[in-house]
């Protein structure tokens, strides 16, 4: 299995100063030394960790694939055609929350999903939809004629060790199986640890994972080469 490695909160380090350092780049070529296979950054509206200067200088130095996550709004495809990441994901953003809170309803936003993606993809950018694990929210995306989407972890994530963790894995296993009926590129994430991965990991649907938080706390301690290793040697088990 794949994984792309969320290198937002390198940024948030730096942003607490206003400071140059630590700088996303860096971490980002230690991140594919330790094996990932594509970086991940969310440009957020408030430009709370990632700024447009990391995406400019991301895409000409990384070595794998760059993906973008944006809100869907037409300001931030203006960046996406300016910098050309490999794939944007379309993921929900509120200015009070935390992290991304759920996956992007594509029913309730379908024109406004359309109207973006069309734009990227007319740009040769790929396009990735994240979305809570729902049979109907995958059918939605078929309907927009979108193949690649990413299924929100988030509740797996969180309730992992009780009961609750298990109806949300069955929740995924049906998203998942039936995306793959669909042909459809089936990415993960949000939440996801070293104690977690484990289920996740396990399933054959899934290419590839997006995980930010839990490789850039341990790699405070380890170093950023060392946490994608240890992360990527669980996804090959
Ligand atoms: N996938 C999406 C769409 C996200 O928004 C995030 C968080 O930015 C992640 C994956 C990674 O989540 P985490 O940082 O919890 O691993």
């Amino acid at each position: 299995m794949k994984l792309s490695v969320n290198i937002d909160h390198i940024a948030t380090i730096r942003q607490a100063r206003m400071a140059n350092e630590p700088d996303p780049v860096y971490a980002a070529a230690l991140a594919e030394m330790g094996g990932a296979d594509g970086i991940t950054v969310h440009l957020r509206q408030d430009r709370r960790h990632i700024q447009e200067r990391d995406v400019e200088i991301l895409r000409r130095v990384i070595k794998t694939r760059l993906n973008m996550e944006m809100a869907a709004s037409m300001e931030m495809v203006k960046i996406a055609l300016k910098y050309k990441p490999d794939v944007c994901t379309l993921v929900p953003e509120s200015k009070d929350e935390v992290t991304t809170s759920g996956g992007l309803d594509i029913i309730m936003f379908a024109d406004k999903v359309q109207e973006v993606a069309g734009n990227l993809l007319a740009a040769g950018i790929g396009v990735s939809l994240f979305i809570d694990p729902g049979v109907e929210q995958v059918k939605a995306c078929h309907r927009l004629g979108i193949r690649i989407v990413e299924l929100n972890t988030g509740d797996y994530a969180g309730n992992a060790g009780n009961s609750y963790a298990r109806l949300e894995l069955d929740k995924i296993t049906k998203a998942a199986n039936y995306a793959k009926k669909l042909n459809f590129t089936l990415l993960a994430g949000h939440g996801l640890t070293y104690q977690n991965i484990g289920p996740i990991a396990a399933m054959p649907e899934i290419e590839e994972l997006n995980i930010g938080h839990s490789i850039v706390a341990n790699a405070a301690f380890v170093g950023m080469k060392e946490a994608v290793a240890r992360m990527k040697e669980l996804l090959s088990c």
